[in-house]
């Protein structure tokens, strides 16, 4: 809905709105890139990115979702003291902060969503919607029935059993098996763990699969943004707590 750009800049507690006027008079507002001083000027928000003084107006920058293919050795932060790459810095041609929707470890390559809305992140993560996640685990060895038995039926890590997963043999290389496991929990290092309390520990871990979202053949280090049909299964996700 397109609002009068005063009224907006009130509306999230930058000023009143005859203060708000003074701001677009005085040029210190911008539009989607623009210096506006016109006060009728018309907004949407979400849709147009408005800036005072060059900061963003919380609420108003345009959302964005993007699904990126993490490569190993590289950490889901912003920042890292140590100067290790980070999901932050593949992710810096676009210029809004966008955050990770929970965390892939810094061996774990794969699907990682990171968005700028910020409601929508802390819902998919909420453990109430128990969105799943699919990982292909390469693990040491020939995993017997009653190792799988014990994945699906659930593993108790800190003094708590994991909720039940889907896991099938995806292949074997010669000594190793690829697993594909579907756990709808995010606990720290969850899959490796639970692959090692079974007495196979994990080579190498990749995230093929979030909810509805797949990372298909999404090369390392490159992202791309959600298709409209993509967003509306993921909300989906979230808006009736049906299960990704
Ligand atoms: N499980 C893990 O062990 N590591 C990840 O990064 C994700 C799930």
């Amino acid at each position: 809905m397109a609002e009068r750009l005063h009224v907006v800049l009130a509306g999230a507690g930058i000023a009143s709105r005859r203060e708000a006027e003074k701001l677009i008079r005085e040029g210190r507002v911008k539009v989607n890139g623009k210096v506006v001083r016109r006060l009728g000027t018309q907004v949407v928000c979400g849709q147009d990115a408005i800036r005072v003084d060059n900061r963003p107006v919380r609420g108003s920058e345009p959302k964005v979702t993007i699904v990126l293919n993490k490569p190993k050795r590289v950490l889901t932060t912003s920042r890292d003291p140590r100067g290790r790459p980070t999901t932050a810095g593949l992710v810096n041609k676009i210029k809004t902060r966008l955050f990770p929707v929970g965390r892939l470890d810094y061996h774990t390559e794969g699907l990682l969503i990171l968005t700028n809305d910020g409601e929508l992140g802390h819902q998919l993560q909420h453990p109430r919607y128990g969105i799943s996640k699919t990982y292909r685990a390469k693990v040491k060895g020939l995993p017997a029935r009653e190792a799988l038995g014990r994945l699906r039926s659930g593993i108790v890590l800190d003094g708590r059993r994991t909720a039940p997963a889907q896991v099938r043999i995806a292949g074997t290389t010669g000594t190793n098996t690829w697993l594909e496991i579907t756990i709808r929990e995010g606990r720290n290092r969850q899959v490796r763990r639970m692959c090692a309390v079974v007495g196979h520990s994990v080579m190498k871990l990749k995230r093929i699969r979030y909810g509805p979202i797949r990372l298909g053949n999404l090369n390392p280090g490159s992202y791309r943004t959600l298709t409209a049909r993509e967003m509306k299964e993921l909300r989906k996700c979230v808006n009736e707590g049906t299960l990704g």
